[in-house]
């Protein structure tokens, strides 16, 4: 067991926090918001990105698929595309599941209790908390990388948050903080506290109400917590995009399910185990045997490079335009679809295959 050991810290810590709270102006759009469907919408899309990003995605989101029985019926295509830039779009495809759920095993409400809401594809125990203390005042605390940092610190917990003990530790002293009295007014404390006072890096101390109760800030160690397990260093991968070019067209492809970007559209694609791959090589993979580019004097020089980084991996993707004088051809044609250059913008692609497609439009005739 992990406890507190000053007595009446419990009572403190929330008075000042409630205190701290009324003074700082935070205003967002799903703050005191009581509908299931928005505020799950808003934690699931605030997982992903920060607060600043997250508005325009929620508006967005809710503009599109205004309540669950919208969601229920949205096209894969639909959601990936308004989810597009977030990244994890296996999060994405979970809403999807999620809302059929709901609309045919719940009767179109979501779950009134914590375990209802976490039965649901792709809600987790901070998920949950979250909906059943601000839809339905239920008594869960909202543990997330925000409230480990402040109990951790707090406590002077040195325990790894992220190891099964110090999961452990952090849950029970949520529960010891937590007030079951106000759950929603509590968590949305925590998180604006962890968001604003007791941040990552520099947190000014010297102003917080809670300072002289903080273990951390006592002991000189607020710079040290939370304790993490060290990172495994990011793998790179070497993508070489084709962007066939024929009268008004282009080819692509939907990504397979197991791998980064599932759901997504590409171009066709070669993955090289290194960075480099001169014309020669390229003009002797089958696509290109079977679909020689239209200039007879080599390929034009490809992209630079665009780099996207993702949780454990670095794309590296560069592009070559081929322009052809004739349809593609050949078995690995059935893999891809023949579409207008110009309906690339409405699929949704990996950022890094935007970032290209923005900067060459005026060049592929695109919009
Ligand atoms: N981050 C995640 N959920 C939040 C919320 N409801 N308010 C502020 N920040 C958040």
């Amino acid at each position: 067991m992990y406890l507190f050991n000053s007595p009446g810290l419990p009572e403190f810590f929330r008075e000042a926090l409630y205190t701290w709270h009324k003074g700082i102006h935070r205003p967002m759009p799903w703050v005191g918001e009581k509908d299931p469907y928005r505020i799950w919408v808003s934690e699931i899309i605030l997982q992903q990105t920060r607060v600043v990003q997250g508005l325009s995605y929620y508006q967005r989101f809710l503009a599109a698929f205004p309540d669950v029985q919208a969601l229920a019926r949205a096209s894969e295509e639909a959601v990936f595309k308004c989810w597009e830039g977030l990244g994890y779009y296996s999060r994405a495809r979970n809403m999807m599941r999620t809302a059929r759920v709901v609309q045919e095993q719940w009767g179109g409400i979501f779950p009134n209790t914590y375990e209802g809401l976490l039965s649901l594809p792709g809600v987790g125990p901070y998920t949950a908390a979250a909906i059943a203390s601000f839809a339905y005042a239920l008594p869960h605390p909202v543990v997330d990388g925000n409230v480990e940092r402040i109990l951790s610190r707090i406590a002077g917990l040195k325990t790894q948050v992220d190891s099964p003990e110090g999961k452990k530790q952090i849950r029970e002293l949520a529960g010891q903080l937590f007030d079951p009295a106000q759950p929603a007014a509590f968590n949305q404390a925590m998180m604006d506290f962890g968001a604003l006072q007791c941040v990552p890096r520099l947190p000014a101390c010297p102003a917080c109400p809670l300072a002289q109760h903080c273990t951390a800030f006592q002991k000189g160690l607020v710079s040290e917590l939370p304790q993490k397990k060290p990172k495994q260093p990011r793998s790179n991968r070497f993508f070489h995009y084709f962007v066939f070019v024929y009268d008004t067209e282009t080819w692509v492809q939907k990504r397979e399910q197991a791998d980064i970007w599932a759901g997504l559209y590409e171009f066709p694609l070669l993955e090289t185990e290194s960075p480099d791959l001169d014309s020669r090589e390229l003009l002797r993979i089958p696509l290109l045997l079977d679909n020689p580019p239209a200039q007879q004097n080599g390929l034009p020089a490809p992209s630079r490079i665009y780099r996207q980084t993702l949780s454990h991996q670095v794309v590296h993707a560069r592009f070559w335009i081929i322009p052809l004088d004739r349809p593609l051809e050949g078995p690995y044609v059935q893999l891809l679809e023949r579409i207008p250059r110009a309906s690339l913008p409405s699929l949704a692609f990996p950022r890094a295959l935007r970032w290209f497609l923005e900067e060459k439009s005026p060049s592929l005739h695109l919009f």
